[in-house]
């Protein structure tokens, strides 16, 4: 499994990247709006920190206008991955911008098949939306099971993104299900990193070493 960063601000993505573990970053426009800066600015800066894929999303309704825009898009940087939604419009942008070599990554996907048809359609990238699923009572990680289990089935190549990461437990689940990559905000990565009894190890260590008879003059 990769590990995608979900954010648009700019300074989490530099202190997630100096962790040597962020291999991509997935913004939308809710994440992009809490930044209160124009959007390419952003996007631009973002490729300048993450050499990996940048996905940025397309908010026109419309097929035709939505692959303008995701050619706008994919002209910033090669490694803009445009973000379409999981709709007919969607699906019909997508078959035409697999063909002209423009990478995308379905979103807001909540449902095997829609994860099917987006595959078929040409994406190179589907970002299923666990949390969204587990907030309506639904176990978001059995989406992810299922697409896993019918992309490897098929040979489909399209990577799975488990999106709409929570907690820990939920990357976890993303590693063990196959999931190619798990995006997460930057606080669930630092969670990642903590555990109670690495930091109380990391203590007892230090009080221990100044118990250690120290030479000399150095
Ligand atoms: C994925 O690419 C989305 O940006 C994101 O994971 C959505 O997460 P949310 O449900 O926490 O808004």
């Amino acid at each position: 499994i990769k590990l995608f960063i979900d954010t648009a601000n700019v300074e989490e993505i530099k202190a997630a990247s100096e962790l040597g573990v962020i291999s991509g970053v997935t913004t939308n426009p809710s994440l992009i709006a809490r930044e209160g800066r124009d959007f390419v600015d952003v996007v631009r800066e973002i490729t300048a920190i993450v050499d990996g894929p940048i996905s940025a999303e397309a908010v026109s309704i419309q097929a035709g206008p939505m692959i303008t825009e995701a050619e706008e898009l994919a002209a910033i940087h090669p490694n803009i991955v445009v973000k379409i939604p999981m709709n007919a419009e969607g699906l019909k942008a997508v078959s035409v911008l697999s063909k002209k070599g423009i990478k995308t990554n379905v979103t807001l996907v909540f449902s095997a098949n829609q994860a099917l048809l987006a595959a078929l359609a040409g994406a190179t990238y589907v970002s299923p939306f666990v949390g969204r699923l587990d907030d309506i009572g639904q176990d978001g990680m059995v989406l992810i099971d299922e697409i896993v289990q019918i992309f490897d089935l098929y040979g489909l190549e399209t990577e799975i993104i488990s999106a709409s990461i929570r907690h820990p437990m939920h990357v976890t689940r993303s590693a063990l299900a196959g999931a190619d990559i798990a995006t997460v905000p930057y606080k669930v990565l630092l969670q990642m990193i903590k555990h109670p009894l690495t930091d109380l190890g990391i203590d007892k260590f230090l009080a221990d070493w100044e118990k250690v008879p120290k030479r000399q003059g150095g």
